[in-house]
């Protein structure tokens, strides 16, 4: 009866554009959807997998003419086909994709197994791709369509311990790129949206691999300090972030309604910064200056790790700690910086998926037989 209403309703405005968004049950999915909703103008699907959909009703978010909330596992091939299917047949087809939903794996390379890997590449770039191809058919017979693709300044450039993270978005960038090219004739407008350092809780949902999990605990790891060095400092940085999932969202709807958006769009700072940066200095300086930049990055490789400065330690529990939201002045009794830093990621290991189950093959592939 619902999607009987919104039937009659678009039908009566066929200015509503059907928006897809995955991903939508947090951060800047859920920021997007409200954004879109505020302005009127569009239908939107809201979409997220099964166990995250309570979090619509907790975030005072609920269907109405203009809202669908849907299940969408990005990578079960069954959930893409049906919300296609749905769309198109009660909404006519989806005008906007947005690709949002994805997660970044913390390993550095040597510690990424195939299983991670191949999970990390099939969320964030090859679902996408599934997606695309599933709404394009429609988006070229009307010779119109939106498609947003989520990536990130880890789609310019790539951060230690975040090695597969980045190849899933550069992946995202470079058949993105391609896209914008093949779909012009049709005019169906293509775009990336690069985000950098996002002012989110979203630090807490990084995914650490089966070894990481282990090293980041363990000073007798040859990448103790990559971690603790990095995880710390990128928790840092997205506290210190002036750009908001809401600020994003407005830039993305502003997006949406342009005629002409641009293929690449950063939207925080820091990606106007890197990007200037990737853009004008010669690839070696680039590099050095990378380098040189990353924390701690004098005590990478140390043989012995037990030799860590013990008021540096200290000071970067504290400052983690102040992160977090928790008192940085906890009695000496409390864990240390490494442990507290891992505490709020969700471990790789504490929550199985079924994926698990078949480690050489991809779930994407899987799939589409
Ligand atoms: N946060 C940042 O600083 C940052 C920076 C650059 C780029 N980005 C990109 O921005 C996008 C949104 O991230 P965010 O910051 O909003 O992080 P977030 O709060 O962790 O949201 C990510 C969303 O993706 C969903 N997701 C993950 N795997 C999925 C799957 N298999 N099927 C369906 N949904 C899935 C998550 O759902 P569950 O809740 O069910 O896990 C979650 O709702 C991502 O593509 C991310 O790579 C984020």
């Amino acid at each position: 009866m619902l999607s009987g209403m919104i039937r009659e309703n678009l039908y009566s405005n066929p200015q509503k554009r059907v928006v897809l968004v995955t991903g939508a049950s947090t951060g800047l999915g859920l920021a997007l959807v409200k954004e879109l909703l505020k302005s009127g103008k569009y239908h939107i699907i809201a979409t997220a997998r099964r166990t995250s959909l309570h979090r619509f009703q907790d975030a005072g978010v609920v269907e109405c003419e203009n809202l669908w909330i849907r299940q969408l596992n990005v990578l079960s091939k069954f959930e893409r086909d049906k919300i296609i299917q749905e769309a198109t047949e009660k909404l006519g087809g989806v005008d906007v994709l947005v690709n949002n939903a994805g997660y970044c794996l913390r390993g550095v390379v040597e510690q990424v197994n195939e299983t991670e890997r191949l999970k990390q590449i099939d969320t964030n770039f090859r679902a996408p791709m599934a997606l695309i191809r599933g709404v394009l058919p429609q988006m070229r017979k009307k010779r119109s369509g939106h498609i947003i693709n989520i990536s990130s300044v880890g789609g310019m450039m790539a951060m230690p311990t975040m090695s597969i993270y980045s190849a899933s978005k550069f992946a995202l960038e470079g058949a993105t790129e391609a896209l914008w090219y093949e779909v012009r004739p049709w005019n169906i407008k293509v775009c990336l949206i690069q985000p950098g350092f996002i002012n989110s809780d979203s630090f807490k949902n990084v995914e650490l691999t089966r070894e990481s999990r282990k090293s980041i605990q363990d000073k007798n790891n040859p990448y103790y300090y990559h971690y603790n060095s990095m995880a710390p400092f990128i928790a840092r940085m997205m506290r210190l972030s002036p750009s908001t999932p809401e600020k994003i969202a407005q830039k993305i709807a502003k997006s949406i309604s342009d005629s002409n958006p641009p293929l690449r769009i950063p939207v925080t700072i820091d990606a106007y910064f890197f990007g200037l940066l990737r853009k004008f200095l010669p690839r070696t300086i680039y590099h050095a200056i990378m380098y040189y930049s990353l924390p701690r990055v004098f005590r990478w490789g140390e043989d012995d790790h037990y030799h860590m400065d013990a008021e540096y330690e200290r000071i970067e529990a504290s400052k983690t700690r102040e992160v977090l939201g928790q008192d940085p002045c906890q009695p000496a009794s409390a864990p240390s910086g490494p442990q507290e830093c891992s505490q709020p990621i969700r471990s790789y290991q504490s929550t199985p998926r079924s994926f698990i189950e078949t480690p050489r093959e991809s779930i994407v592939e899987r799939n589409t037989h």
